[in-house]
């Protein structure tokens, strides 16, 4: 478990934020869930980060209940599982997260969570649930 995603579940389970966070080689792809409060002071933190740039935020919308709602900062690495579901959604693009089409983004992020959740309580410890 890469520290950066240690320390953001900490920080997410202070804040009460849930969601995940999908690295592709030197690409981050991150989902969060929260407050609007919690979620604005978060976005200033990572636009402040020195660790990445050109930080784009693909969607941003109300949601009638939490999707992540017991996984403080969920893990996803890109294996041959989490890139079927990319490519389920993006068939044409590169394998390159900015080709992504941003209303797909929820659906995508739901199919990786139903991945995590099979992947038994190893996975789930692993993940700081
Ligand atoms: C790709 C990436 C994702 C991050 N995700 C989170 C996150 O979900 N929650 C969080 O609190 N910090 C996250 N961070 C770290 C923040 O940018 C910041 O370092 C952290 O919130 C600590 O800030 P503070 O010590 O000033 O409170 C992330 C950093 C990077 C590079």
């Amino acid at each position: 478990m890469p520290a950066l995603v240690v320390q953001a579940a900490r920080c997410n389970e202070a804040a009460g934020i849930t969601g995940a966070l999908a690295t592709l080689e030197d690409d981050f792809f991150q989902y969060l869930e929260g407050t609007t409060a919690a979620l604005d002071a978060l976005l200033l933190k990572l636009l402040a980060d020195p660790r990445h740039s050109d930080l784009k935020v693909l969607e941003r919308r109300a949601i009638p209940r939490r999707m992540f709602g017991d996984w403080r900062m969920a893990h996803l690495q890109w294996n041959a599982d989490t890139e079927a579901i990319f490519r389920s959604f993006s068939p044409d693009s590169r394998r390159d997260l900015r080709d992504i089409d941003p209303s797909t983004c929820a659906a995508m992020f739901r199919a990786w969570l139903a991945l995590l959740e099979g992947g038994g309580p190893t996975l789930k410890d692993m993940n700081l649930r």
